[in-house]
């Protein structure tokens, strides 16, 4: 096989993420089987689905924790190749899970640095931390926790995905994935947690959201990415599809002959080629 950088048209940057025909089996079962997914810097890309459709699968081989068994992996227009979480932090790809693995006995700073501590010497560089902490906070307007020292026990679930959100961007990353990240939020935090993922994009992040949410959805995303079955039924762009089609492409990994052709910006076929 031979490897090429993708070539756009015009002089648009290279996505930042780009996975084509990708494809994850666990035994017999065919978690997927033709994944095609591209997220952009200042956007941010819905990952929608049935349950067990794939997302979270989908999510795990960019991360490393599993490696697609077929298919390629573009970052920023460069073949590679993601065969554990430290080659996908390398890159700047940080996920935020949805159990957020957050410490409760320790406070904000700790958690946000939490197995990358800053060190002084033998000691822990508290006041750079404090610092760099404070500085990521305000970077992304966050105004809802009293003091980055409280325990994260004592906060609420908007703010604990704030922390584990804000802990994702202080390394420097470039691609966030969020799975889930409203799921357990009432209204108000979900509404924080939204304004704060769009805050990610404006920064100039390439943010993938894992939903089912279809107002967290047409809320925030730019572009949407069905998975259906383990395959990428479409990629459209939010303005030019309607909640009903997405609802339709989830459900049924197709739409209605005209309505697709209108919709649908990019498709792949069953053996994961594409055109490039
Ligand atoms: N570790 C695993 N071993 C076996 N099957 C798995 C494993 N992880 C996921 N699957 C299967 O892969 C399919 C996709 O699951 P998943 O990625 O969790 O979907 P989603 O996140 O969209 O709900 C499902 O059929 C699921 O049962
Ligand atoms: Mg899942």
């Amino acid at each position: 096989m031979t490897k090429t950088a993708h070539s756009a048209p015009d002089l648009a940057p290279p996505p930042t993420l780009e996975v084509r025909g990708g494809r994850k089996n666990f035994g017999a079962v065919h978690a997927l089987r033709g994944v095609d997914l591209v997220a952009r810097a200042g956007e941010v890309t819905a990952l929608v689905g049935d349950n067990g459709a794939g997302k979270s699968t989908m999510i795990k081989c960019v991360a490393g924790i599993h490696a697609f068994d077929a298919g390629e992996v573009l970052f920023e227009g460069e073949q590679t190749h993601i065969s554990s979480p430290a080659d996908s932090s390398a890159l700047g790809i940080e996920v935020v899970y949805q159990d957020l693995a957050l410490c409760d006995n320790l406070d904000i700073v700790h958690n946000m640095f939490l197995g990358r501590e800053l060190k002084k010497g033998f000691r822990l560089d508290e006041s750079a931390m404090e610092t760099r902490a404070a500085e990521v906070l305000a970077s992304l307007s966050v105004r809802t926790v009293r003091s980055i020292r409280q325990h994260v026990a004592s906060l609420s679930g908007g703010q604990r995905q704030t922390v584990a959100i804000a802990r994702a961007v202080l390394w420097n990353s470039k691609l966030v994935i969020l799975d889930e990240p409203t799921a357990a939020l009432g209204v108000a935090q979900t509404e924080q947690v939204l304004q704060l993922v769009r805050r990610l994009a404006d920064a100039g992040l390439a943010v993938v959201l894992v939903s089912h949410n279809m107002n967290d959805v047409f809320e925030v995303a730019d572009a949407i990415n069905v998975l259906y079955l383990g395959q990428t039924a479409a990629q459209v762009r939010t303005r030019e599809t309607s909640r009903s089609e997405v609802i339709e492409l989830i459900t049924s990994g197709s739409l209605p002959a005209g309505a697709a052709a209108a919709a649908t910006l990019s498709t792949t076929n069953a053996n994961g080629s594409t055109t490039a």
